[in-house]
């Protein structure tokens, strides 16, 4: 199952992508943290001292692989980030995508890969989608279900949209702070999450008490899964102190235990999965995508492909 976490700048996607991937090893459950920021930040918060290897240093090598034997794709230079998967196509299952090489383990458990920081030469030219790309292919041919856990970061504010990758998980967790501009993104995020049937729950975050969990329940209304105080433990930890998931307040493990059930309540749809992954595909390929390869992409489109199986 595949979860991702957007919010405003700041708001603690970043910490709660982090705390949720290890409260979830800590439960056993295998897991997979994916920094699809171009700020990498996650690492850090996962106890690392060091970055994975920048998926966007190696996308050819990934469409490489990806692509298989599908004969609808030629090259990788054929391949762009929305290209969906096909007869030919080499699927991943949840323990292809932990074993990638391209991954750092941490001491819990976690397997972490990171899209990769802006280089010089993106400064001005290429947009940074076509690095965060990677996270699209890998997530469009992964063949994932219930109990394995991919834990997406993803870039602040409503930026997601300008690709298909906000429709690519099973569940999206919103962090929100209790101010109006920390709602702000989740009124732009839930018309967008409604349009395309995206499944939504919304985490409050830096909580101060009741008169805070007042203002999101008002402004988010039953969206509003659970929220987190603001911690003591979390900033010990950005001041580099040691921290484990024992620090932690009892309320703040409490709102990780909820974020997991409720994952774990979420069903596939990869019905809507196979149908968007194709929708986005044939809008990548009209507005740019064609003209760029000098391709007919929209010929790239499996008719008999079917989503979810390996
Ligand atoms: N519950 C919390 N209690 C205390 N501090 C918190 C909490 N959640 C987040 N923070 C702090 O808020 C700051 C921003 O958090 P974080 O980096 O996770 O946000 P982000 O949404 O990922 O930001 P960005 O948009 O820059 O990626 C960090 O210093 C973090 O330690
Ligand atoms: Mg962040």
């Amino acid at each position: 199952m595949r979860v991702a976490f957007v919010g405003k700048g700041g708001s603690g996607k970043t910490t709660m992508s982090a705390l949720f991937a290890r409260y979830v090893a800590s439960q056993g459950g295998p897991v997979v943290a994916m920094d699809a920021d171009i700020n990498q930040h996650l690492a850090l918060v996962l106890g690392l001292d060091r970055q994975p290897e920048p998926l966007g240093a190696h996308l050819t090598e990934i469409k490489d692989h990806l692509r298989g034997d599908n004969p609808r794709i030629p090259s990788a230079e054929a391949m762009v980030k929305t290209t969906p998967p096909g007869r030919g196509s080499r699927l991943l299952g949840f323990d292809d995508l932990a074993g990638g090489e391209y991954a750092l383990t941490t001491s819990e458990g976690i397997r972490l890969m990171a899209t990769g920081p802006f280089s010089e030469d993106d400064l001005g030219v290429a947009c940074y989608h076509s690095k965060v790309g990677a996270v699209e292919l890998l997530l469009n041919h992964l063949v994932d279900g219930q109990g394995e856990y991919v834990v997406v970061d993803m870039t602040a504010g409503a930026d997601s949209f300008a690709s298909g990758l906000f429709t690519r998980f099973d569940l999206t967790f919103l962090v929100a702070e209790p101010t109006r501009q920390g709602v702000g993104v989740y009124h732009q995020y839930r018309e967008h999450a409604s349009r395309y049937d995206v499944a939504l729950a919304v985490v409050g975050n830096k909580v101060h008490g009741p008169s805070d969990v007042d203002f999101l329940r008002d402004q988010v209304g039953d969206d509003l899964l659970t929220w987190m105080e603001h911690s003591a433990a979390v900033r010990a930890m950005e001041q580099g102190r040691p921290f484990t998931l024992d620090d932690l307040e009892p309320a703040n493990a409490d709102a990780l235990a909820l974020l997991r059930k409720r994952l774990d309540e979420q069903e596939k749809d990869w019905e809507r999965f196979g149908r968007q992954a194709e929708e986005f595909h044939l809008r990548n390929a009209r507005a740019w995508a064609n003209a760029r390869t000098g391709l007919d992409l929209e010929a790239q489109i499996d008719p008999e492909f079917v989503y979810g199986r390996r």
